[in-house]
């Protein structure tokens, strides 16, 4: 089949500024983005620069943005892709400095990764033996340590976009995965540090990172997961999880969210508040300030499933030891959990 593809070109070293080239080449059915753009290199044109190795999924080094999403172009079906025109578009990733083309500089990447001490760190002298992890315990951590480390989750991350001080998913899946794994010992301390300012409280729940990562590895479930942990852990004075619990609060008290009284419970308290008043006036002046909490028709029955969860929190019957209400909101059904927790 004919494809053409449009490819960022860029080199900060000579360009003034980025531009698009295409290239029309032939391809087997059955070629992937990487395989299109291999042969632009070896026949068309020797200038491109791209990443890549294994072309099989496994090294990560190919991630780029096809059609605007993030992924790996070595698992990408050119026919899969290509618009009606045979036309696919191919840039490098996002939230990431360009060296050349599709070559993206991954230093800060790989220096989120090394913050959140990616190893084991068990507790006391090494012992004589290995510690032998059960079946179950590697079950729950597999899916985290599936990351091949390809960037495409940070890539297509709407807080990285705006917000180069967040973690980023990568490196809260990695730090996940040493929480969650029952050899380690450094739970305290790595969920006060993740409990910071660019960690686990700084993700919106996009998804993105879900839906791009080829691994399975849904770094927001394991990031949702992470608040649960620090909520029962005690790790409450941050305004994440202050916002989490005033948002059930809320829902519970009057069966649906009342914005304002969210915001200002979010805060730890008046000094706080008064920092946040530009904000507020700001919001109020452009109508975003809701002046009443009006009473909403079916709130009662929201109320109801409140109590009733409440009660069955009460019962033991469901819900984990310590953790609050909040806790469980922030947390979705299917969150990836230590194993022989209750789920
Ligand atoms: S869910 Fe969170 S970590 Fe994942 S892409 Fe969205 S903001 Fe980023
Ligand atoms: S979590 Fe998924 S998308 Fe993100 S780096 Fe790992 S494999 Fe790539
Ligand atoms: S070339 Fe290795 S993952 Fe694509």
């Amino acid at each position: 089949m004919e494809v053409t593809l449009r490819v960022f070109r860029f080199n900060p070293e000579t360009d003034e500024r980025p531009r698009w080239q295409e290239y029309r080449v032939t391809v087997e059915d059955y070629a992937t983005v990487l395989d299109a753009l291999i042969e632009v290199r070896e026949s068309v044109d020797e200038t491109l620069a791209l990443r890549c190795s294994c072309r099989s999924h496994i090294c990560g080094s190919c991630a780029m943005r096809i059609n605007r999403r993030s992924g790996l172009a070595c698992k990408t079906k050119v026919r899969e892709v290509a618009d009606a025109d045979g036309v696919v578009t191919v840039e490098p990733m996002a939230t990431m400095r360009v060296i050349k083309d599709l070559v993206v500089d991954l230093e800060p990447f790989f220096d989120k990764v090394r913050a959140v001490e990616p190893y084991l760190q068990p507790a006391g002298p090494p012992p004589e033996r290995e510690y032998i992890a059960s079946h179950e315990d590697m079950e729950n951590v597999k899916g985290a340590q599936a990351c091949i480390l390809c960037g495409a989750c940070v890539s297509a991350c709407t807080v990285m976009e705006v917000d180069g001080s967040f973690l980023g998913p990568t490196a809260l899946a990695k730090a996940w995965r040493f929480v969650a794994d029952p050899r380690d010992a450094a739970d305290e301390k790595r969920l006060t540090a993740l409990s910071g300012p660019g960690g686990i409280w700084d993700c919106t729940h996009c998804f993105m990172c879900v839906e791009v990562c080829p691994k399975g590895v849904a770094p927001m479930e394991r990031i949702l997961d992470l608040r649960r942990r620090a909520m029962e852990a005690g790790l409450t004075d941050n305004n994440g999880s202050r916002h989490s619990q005033a948002f059930v609060d809320s829902i519970s008290e009057s069966g649906w969210l009342d914005e304002t009284k969210v915001a200002i419970r979010s805060t730890s308290g008046p000094l706080e508040l008064l920092g946040w008043a530009p904000v507020g006036i700001r919001s109020f002046v452009r109508g975003k300030v809701p002046l009443r909490h009006y009473k909403r028709p079916g709130a009662e029955h929201v109320k109801r499933i409140f109590r009733r969860l409440g009660e069955l929190d009460g019962k033991g019957r469901r819900g984990r030891p310590g953790a609050g209400a909040g806790a469980r909101a922030a947390t979705p059904s299917n969150a990836p959990g230590k194993a022989g927790d209750a789920q």
